[in-house]
């Protein structure tokens, strides 16, 4: 099983989302594709509410161990699309960390389809839209720059 690092270990990325947060007075970081949990983990330390989803069961099972001792992490294990098919519309400006993507899942298209549907005007950011040491993740480039045209 491959493990990544977590995507806010970066801390330029780390701090981008503080900024926007502190800019759009955002308390709910919510994150489709939680993996082992560590990106949930860290943004704790700065949102009120953390939201994420997992649908892979052993990552699940893993973030569910790696998350128990957090009280503002909200864990999820179902796929981004039905997170978001419940938890919109929301009411709160929320940062929304769309990461979700595996082998021949990308879910980024309902992702984005969802916050149009309803209207939703959050602060949208697409974590590893563009990987060029990555044949799977440039294949996917392909598809994101259509579709984001495409909304
Ligand atoms: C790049 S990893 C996420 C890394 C995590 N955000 C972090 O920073 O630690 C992508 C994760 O999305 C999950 N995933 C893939 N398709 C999904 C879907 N449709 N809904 C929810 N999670 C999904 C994968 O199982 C994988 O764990």
């Amino acid at each position: 099983m491959n493990i990544c690092k977590p995507a806010l270990s970066d801390k330029f990325l780390l701090d981008e989302i503080i900024k926007l947060k502190n800019k759009y007075d955002c308390k709910i970081f919510i994150e489709t594709g939680t993996h082992v949990g560590g990106s949930s983990k860290i943004a704790s330390n700065f949102f009120d509410r953390v939201i994420t989803c997992e649908n892979y069961q052993p990552f699940f099972e893993m973030s569910k161990e790696n998350l128990s001792s957090i009280p503002n992490v909200e864990l999820h294990n179902k796929s981004s699309i039905g997170l978001l098919e419940e938890i919109f519309p929301l009411k709160e400006r929320v940062i929304l960390f769309l990461d979700a993507h595996g082998a021949d899942d990308f879910p980024l298209l309902g992702e984005l389809k969802l916050c149009k549907l309803n209207e939703i005007k959050p602060i949208i950011i697409i974590h590893d839209f563009y990987v060029p040491d990555s044949m799977v993740m440039q294949n996917s480039h392909t598809m994101y720059i259509k579709l984001v045209i495409t909304i």
